[in-house]
């Protein structure tokens, strides 16, 4: 129940987030014990590259606190979607934060917002989108493949967001979203190989007084096909963009100045 609220100690059954260096960081589940390949319960030791952490000694510590590793230590934290998404198992490839910041902006997503998602993928965006429309907004994520809506649904039941968010396993290309969400979102995203094939299914599912439509394309060629699909359908001020972290070079130039002194010396 980690990402649910803000927390000051650690429980069992938290998701935490220990945070050795900027580039190694791991999520885990406060379990004291789990089940060994023979089925037996076992004690939970977590093992990192500074050493190994029994897990149980995270139960009644408060969240930003240094942990002893066994060769050296660490800081456990809160999960929130930024962590999760540096550190979520990969079922696929996913969004991160610089694009889901746009995203979010761009389909203005607050609370109470109703977002229909497709495809779940890793959860990732999920949980942004989860965090932006609580407590009183609604997800309702799609994917066609079986085994990631299960782990999509186990995954929000173990963080605390379960109420939040509806999982369907569903090919939306095909079936389109469901009939009962038809008019009910504020906004709808797609991270699909063929999104332009969602798109008549997007525009009955948007709320009849408007709403926003965004689509994540890895390739160009995608963006174009979604583009000609949404001007087809009457989407107006259709943008395509792309956000890329570029570091600020800093170059010292000396630039020769004019000596004015000199020129009214040499005129007069
Ligand atoms: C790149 S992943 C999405 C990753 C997700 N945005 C994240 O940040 O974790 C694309 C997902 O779309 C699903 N998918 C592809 N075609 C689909 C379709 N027609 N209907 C539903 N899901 C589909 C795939 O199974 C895959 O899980």
């Amino acid at each position: 129940m980690s990402f649910a609220d803000h927390k000051k100690f650690i429980d069992e059954g938290d998701t935490v987030i220990l945070y050795c260096t900027v580039s190694k960081m791991y999520a885990i589940d406060v379990l004291s014990q789990i089940r060994n390949k023979k089925g037996d319960m076992i004690e939970n030791v977590f093992q990192t590259d500074f050493g190994a952490l029994k897990v149980k000694t995270l139960i009644g510590q408060q969240y930003g606190s240094k942990v002893e590793l066994s060769k050296g230590w660490c800081f456990v934290l809160q999960a929130t979607p930024e962590l999760w998404t540096q550190t979520l198992p990969h079922r696929t490839q996913i969004i991160y934060t610089p694009d889901i910041s746009m995203i979010l902006f761009q389909l203005d997503i607050k609370p109470g917002s109703v977002v229909i998602e497709s495809g779940t993928g890793s959860g990732s965006l999920s949980h942004y989108f989860i965090r932006a429309v609580k407590p009183t907004g609604h997800l309702h994520t799609f994917d066609f493949h079986e085994g990631r809506t299960q782990q999509a649904r186990d995954e929000f039941k173990s963080h605390g967001i379960d109420n939040f968010v509806t999982v369907y396993h569903r090919d939306v290309c095909e079936l389109g979203f469901k009939d009962e969400l038809n008019g009910c979102a504020d906004a709808v995203f797609l991270d699909l190989p063929a999104p332009q094939i969602a798109v008549p299914h997007a525009l009955k599912a948007l709320k009849d007084s408007g709403g926003r439509f965004c689509s994540f394309s890895p390739c160009i060629e995608q963006s174009q096909r979604c583009c000609e699909a949404l001007a087809l359908h009457g989407f107006v001020e259709i943008q395509s963009m792309e956000i890329l972290q570029i570091e600020d070079v800093v170059k010292i130039k000396t630039i020769p100045v004019l000596d004015l002194e000199f020129v009214k010396h040499k005129v007069s």
